[in-house]
């Protein structure tokens, strides 16, 4: 064992796995520019400050999962522990209120909080996420989560996939909201951690996320926002509720559904993946974020989006999800001319841009059979002192399938009509 290893929580992906990663992106990329999302590269750290303030300061992110250091300049500095605040920062920091509307960016990528490491849980996550900003109507909402449920299922096929919707409200509603609830959790008070003790006064809403036992059996019995949510965004919600239904997208209302985030207002969901994947189950979250724009400095937006967990993803997919990586052509020298013809063929049909390997260790033909094989090569080719002399070669099929003796000339042409 090396004597520094990869820290905790933190995972190589490994060239056999990079294939499912590249397949996978490959597929969000696509669908995502189906839906009219242009892509934005955001940077992996930011003004602690950004965080702090969209996240919120009792979030468990925010009190104890970000990796937050002083740089040399003395700025404090946070690895991103998600995509949507970078994403309103370069919004508002880009004047993009000022283009047409709705303004639709995605991201792929990797996060960072410091969360006790467990299956479906790393300190360095990839996320794929959309964010939509201009559009007020829950029209937004409902096409958002049919394209999220149409990259699960049929994109990638996935089967057992639970969509739990519910609200949050708004400003109107939310401070009855609130009340109610603090009444309730202040009769439990003394059942609830030392920690949500401490969040009630400040924000009651995150005790309903605490993971300790005691607070979440008395997050099961807390009063739920339906019976105060305002005309407005009761009727949001009934709205976005038929629109899904419109577009055939299943659903279940869960009235507990609580986001470890408190920066969202009205709609939010989470996709939980089954039990494949054991207590981490939520494949993709979201909501609406309608004050977020503004509370940032920009002109009042409403906006929405939603991210997805790559490893989760992965994780649900069978093994044989992936392409394949490229066909390779090995080229196999049974001399030292035969050598020299395999180094410049090689140069050439690279050139072209055919995958090739050869021997550089100088091995047996033999051997170098056999490292064809192991490495599952598609063709071979082997070059001597006869083939240097005839400018011939037999192109064969490593499992045996066909062979064809060609000019070595021909050697790219031959190979793209085998392809
Ligand atoms: P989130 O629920 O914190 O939301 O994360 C979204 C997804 O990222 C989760 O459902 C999960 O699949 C994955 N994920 C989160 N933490 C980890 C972890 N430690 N290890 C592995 N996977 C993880 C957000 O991040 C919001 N920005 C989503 C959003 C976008 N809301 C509006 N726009």
């Amino acid at each position: 064992v090396a004597d520094i290893t990869a820290v905790k929580g933190v995972k190589d992906i490994l060239p056999e796995e990079v294939p499912r990663w590249e397949e996978a992106e490959r597929r969000f990329r696509a669908v995502f520019g189906n839906y009219g999302y242009r892509e934005i590269r955001i940077p992996t750290f930011e003004d602690t400050q950004l965080f702090r303030r969209s996240i919120g300061e009792e979030t468990d992110i925010v009190e104890k999962e970000m990796y937050t250091f002083t740089d040399k300049g003395g700025s404090s500095i946070t690895l991103r522990p998600e995509g949507t605040a970078s994403v309103v920062r370069a919004f508002i920091e880009h004047s993009m209120a000022h283009l047409p509307q709705p303004v639709k960016l995605f991201y792929l990528g990797p996060m960072f909080r410091h969360e006790r490491p467990q299956k479906g849980r790393l300190r360095q996550f990839h996320q794929a996420g959309a964010e939509v900003f201009g559009l007020a109507g829950p029209e937004a909402e409902a096409e958002l989560l049919e394209m999220v449920m149409q990259l699960l299922t049929r994109e990638f096929g996935l089967q057992d996939l639970s969509l739990q919707v519910n609200t949050l409200g708004d400003d109107a509603c939310r401070p009855a909201y609130r009340q109610a609830l603090t009444g309730y959790l202040e009769i439990h008070r003394h059942g609830l951690c030392e920690n949500c003790r401490r969040r009630l006064e400040r924000n009651p809403l995150r005790v309903l996320d605490c993971k300790a036992e005691g607070c979440r059996a008395i997050a099961r019995g807390a009063p739920v926002i339906g019976g105060v949510l305002c005309g407005e965004c009761r009727s949001h919600f009934d709205r976005f509720l038929s629109l899904l239904d419109e577009a055939g997208v299943p659903h279940q209302v869960n009235p507990h559904l609580v986001r470890g985030l408190d920066y969202y207002t009205r709609t939010t969901f989470e996709v939980l993946g089954g039990s494949g994947l054991g207590a981490q189950n939520a494949v993709a979250a979201g909501g609406r974020y309608d004050n977020l724009v503004a509370a940032f400095g920009g002109p009042p937006t409403p906006g929405l989006g939603f991210a997805l967990g790559m490893e989760r993803l992965l994780a649900l997919l069978p093994p044989e999800f992936a392409g394949t990586g490229p066909r390779v052509l090995y080229l196999a020298a049974a001399d030292g001319e035969g050598r020299l013809l395999a180094r410049s063929l090689a140069r050439s049909q690279r050139a072209r841009g055919v995958a090739v390997a050869l021997d550089l260790l100088g091995r047996s033909l033999k051997a170098q059979m056999r490292a064809a094989d192991s490495m599952g090569a598609a063709w071979v080719v082997v070059l001597g002192a006869q083939e240097a002399a005839s400018g011939r070669c037999v192109l064969k099929e490593m499992t045996g399938g066909w062979r064809e003796e060609i000019a070595l000339a021909d050697l790219g042409t031959a190979l793209e009509r085998r392809m």
